[in-house]
């Protein structure tokens, strides 16, 4: 049985397609590993395999828009809140055309639209032309984006009577990738949290995009929301650590991390250095801005009918990661983050050497499932003299818990 979808609580979510009639072996597979499964279906899929088969294999009502008609409570929002994880499987190309565009017009794509889960996977099937359409490929690319793992179709006799590709993923392979899905997005890695290996450790994180003022009420920033941050400050304290929190960007967070807001670099770095005095470890995931204005205005700058141009003269903002980084103290641990759009490793290694760091945590900020204000991350943990450690796509807060797993390695080491 695999662990990781024991009693897990998965929602299928079946298409109209061919295909659908494979749904009643993958609710056998899931049911088979220890999953509770409950299914939603479409009209069409309905006209494939009756709700019946489905309902009576997870033995569970099967949702459908006929179901619902009569049902007292909202139950789309509740079975979509109920999913550890969702399965779209098989996903036809109208249904992920839907999806991907939160259109809510069936009980199906309602449900998923209300549904919370981070785990989402889809299983596309269909004629080859139909997958290979730019449209369909779009909207795969904008499912990925949003989180959704996807399962690719394989190349083999379609319905049609020819060999391509479109045809849906071998069941078990949905299933196992369910089930890795799952275990990557933590419950494994919070297991490991339980004795509490941070224990008496102090740990300073930064977070957000600073705002280097340009005038009383402008600013510069960048598109940073700070959740890597924040998601990396709550795991450290799940892991028992004294958390200092310096963040540019105010978000909700534990009330036992101590929060310093520090908008600007030149603050940040007062902050991150005082709270280094007796630190362990320093986390800076913060995309500090590399320059601000040397003397931003007074007053606020005025729109004059005489000239059109506006220039504003930038110098650097001090380096935090390169000044904690030189000025580390024996036993203390560095972690930048590197935020790249090309030659990621190049540039994450240049970085480990140039900012004296122990970890560079690089971030494809143009991956799909990666980069500024999106739930999932995918990045690469980099050493000296290591294999490069690859993670993701996941959730930033499943992420978060694998570099501070990371970090008790390095520490425990020392
Ligand atoms: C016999 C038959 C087989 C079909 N097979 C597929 C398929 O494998 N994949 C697909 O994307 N659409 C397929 N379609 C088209 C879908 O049924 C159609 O787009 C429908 O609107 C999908 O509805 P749904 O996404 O709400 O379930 C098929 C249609 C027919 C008549």
């Amino acid at each position: 049985m695999s662990s990781s979808l024991a009693e897990k609580n998965i929602l299928l979510a079946v298409t109209g397609g061919i295909a659908a009639y494979k749904a009643a072996e993958l609710v056998r597979l899931y049911v088979k590993a220890g999953a509770n499964v409950k299914v939603v279906m479409t009209a069409t899929a309905e006209s494939f395999i009756p709700a019946k088969t489905l309902g009576i294999l997870s033995k569970q009502d099967v949702l459908t828009d006929v179901s619902r008609e009569n049902a007292a409570s909202v139950e789309h929002v509740a079975w979509g809140r109920w999913a550890d994880a969702i399965v779209l499987a098989p996903a036809t190309a109208n249904s992920l055309a839907k999806v991907a565009n939160g259109i809510a017009d069936n009980v199906l794509n309602e449900t998923l639209l209300a549904s919370n889960a981070v785990v989402k996977v889809m299983a596309p099937a269909m004629n080859e032309q139909m997958l290979a359409n730019p449209a369909t490929q779009r909207n795969l690319q904008t499912l990925q984006s949003d989180g959704w793992t996807m399962v690719e179709p394989e190349t083999g006799f379609l319905a049609e009577g020819y060999e391509a590709k479109g045809r849906l993923a071998d069941l078990e392979k949905i299933v196992s990738t369910t089930g890795k899905a799952l275990a990557a997005d933590g419950a494994d890695s919070r297991d490991a949290f339980d004795n509490q290996p941070l224990k008496g450790r102090r740990v300073v994180v930064t977070a957000g995009g600073t705002k280097e003022p340009i005038d009383p009420v402008r600013f510069l920033t960048n598109r940073s929301s700070g959740k890597m941050g924040y998601a990396l400050a709550e795991a450290a304290l799940a892991a028992g650590a004294d958390v200092t929190l310096i963040a540019a960007t105010k978000r909700d967070c534990s009330a036992a991390i101590h929060l310093v807001l520090a908008p600007s670099a030149k603050e940040m770095l007062k902050a991150v250095e005082e709270a280094m005095l007796d630190a362990d470890a320093f986390i800076g995931a913060a995309a500090v801005s590399d320059f601000a204005l040397e003397k931003p205005f007074d007053k606020k700058v005025k729109k004059t009918s005489s000239d059109s141009h506006l220039t504003l003269d930038l110098v650097q903002n001090p380096d935090i990661l390169k000044t904690v980084g030189t000025q580390k103290k024996p036993g203390q641990v560095v972690i930048g983050f590197a935020a790249e759009t090309n030659d990621l490793l190049q540039n994450a290694e240049r970085k480990l050497k140039s900012k004296q760091a122990d970890m560079i945590v690089a971030n494809d900020v143009l991956a799909p499932s990666a980069g500024f204000d999106k739930d999932t991350n995918q990045v690469t943990l980099i050493q000296a003299n290591q294999v490069p450690i690859e993670i993701g796509p996941k959730s930033k807060t499943a992420i978060a818990e694998d570099i501070i797993q990371q970090l008790v390695t390095i520490l425990d080491g020392q």
